[in-house]
């Protein structure tokens, strides 16, 4: 399976301090944002990953993230000249993707979960259909909200309803069998005239075909596009991290638990950020101090 991290949009909610810096890049406490989603599509072991953005911030992702060798992964790069919509993505995507299954993850959301990896693997795994996951949340009409019917089976999808159905909210990653590269193409431009992810994830559940899995409370959602989601996803980075030891969205970490870099890998990296924290923890995971 190949992975698009989705990393354009122009971050309006955040201005002015989007007006000369990608949102995506901003600093989550201790990583540039991109760096959670990124390790979110690493833990589902996806190793091929696109990133897109918008022609100005390209480069910049370019220079942080390189060829992906230093995560044991392989990146490729791709514009977006106008943010149209999510689902353009896997128009923009259409040769590199190559008519294999995909995933998406938008670059602006953090998940933070126990046993997330076996979560997102087993939906890498399904072969056919789409897999999405729903989060409750406070503010519904902010998202693309989905309901159950009775017996818990998912039955309507709606983006940013006035008067929600439901408090579940599709969290932003998405993951799609082979058929996106055919559905992608038949979806239209919304009266907001952006293609729609949730005009997508629609296609899917009209078929039957889309699985929706309720994240529990015990899990983290967040996205960090408000100055307010952001200080907190912040904070909440900083409260896990220095409670526990244990890092938050650290691609390093996930590759070398992954098994994509080896232990010689993983001390590199870690002394390539000389005297951070974060530094200290790669290194103390190289050297074998944590389980
Ligand atoms: P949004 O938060 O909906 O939009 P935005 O990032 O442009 O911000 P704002 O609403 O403040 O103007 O986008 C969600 C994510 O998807 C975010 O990471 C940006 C990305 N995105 C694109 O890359 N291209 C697009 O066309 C859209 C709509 C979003």
């Amino acid at each position: 399976m190949k992975g698009i991290l989705l990393a354009g949009g122009s971050g309006t909610r955040l201005h002015p301090m989007t007006l000369a810096a990608s949102k995506q890049l901003l600093p989550v406490y201790d990583k540039p944002m991109v760096y959670y989603p990124l390790s979110t599509l690493m833990l589902a072991g996806i190793r091929d990953i696109m990133l897109i953005s918008t022609p100005e911030d390209l480069p910049q992702f370019r220079r942080l993230l390189g060829d992906g060798s230093r995560f044991g992964v392989r990146f490729a790069y791709a514009v977006q000249p106008k943010p149209e919509g999510i689902a353009q993505a896997f128009l923009i995507g259409k040769d590199w993707i190559d008519g294999q299954p995909c995933a998406l993850a938008l670059g602006d959301n953090i998940i933070h979960a126990d046993h997330l990896s076996a979560l997102l693997r087993a939906a890498a795994g399904r072969p056919q259909g789409a897999s999405v996951f729903a989060y409750q949340v406070r503010d519904p009409e902010r998202y693309g909200v989905v309901s159950f019917d009775q017996t818990g089976k998912a039955v309507e999808i709606v983006e940013k309803p006035a008067v929600p159905n439901s408090n579940w909210a599709v969290t932003g990653l998405y993951f799609y069998d082979k058929n996106i590269s055919r559905i992608a193409p038949q979806i239209r431009p919304s009266a907001r005239g952006e293609l729609e992810i949730t005009d997508l994830n629609r296609v899917y559940l009209e078929s039957g075909m889309l699985h929706v899995e309720k994240l529990s409370r015990g899990c983290a959602w967040l996205d960090a596009g408000t100055p307010d989601s952001l200080l907190q996803a912040a904070t909440f980075v900083q409260t896990i991290q220095s409670r526990t030891g244990m890092l938050v969205g650290c691609p390093e970490e996930v590759a070398f638990r992954m098994g994509f870099i080896d232990a010689d890998h993983l001390r590199e990296q870690a002394l390539s950020l000389g005297k951070t924290e974060l530094g200290r923890v790669l290194l103390e995971l190289a050297e074998g101090e944590h389980a």
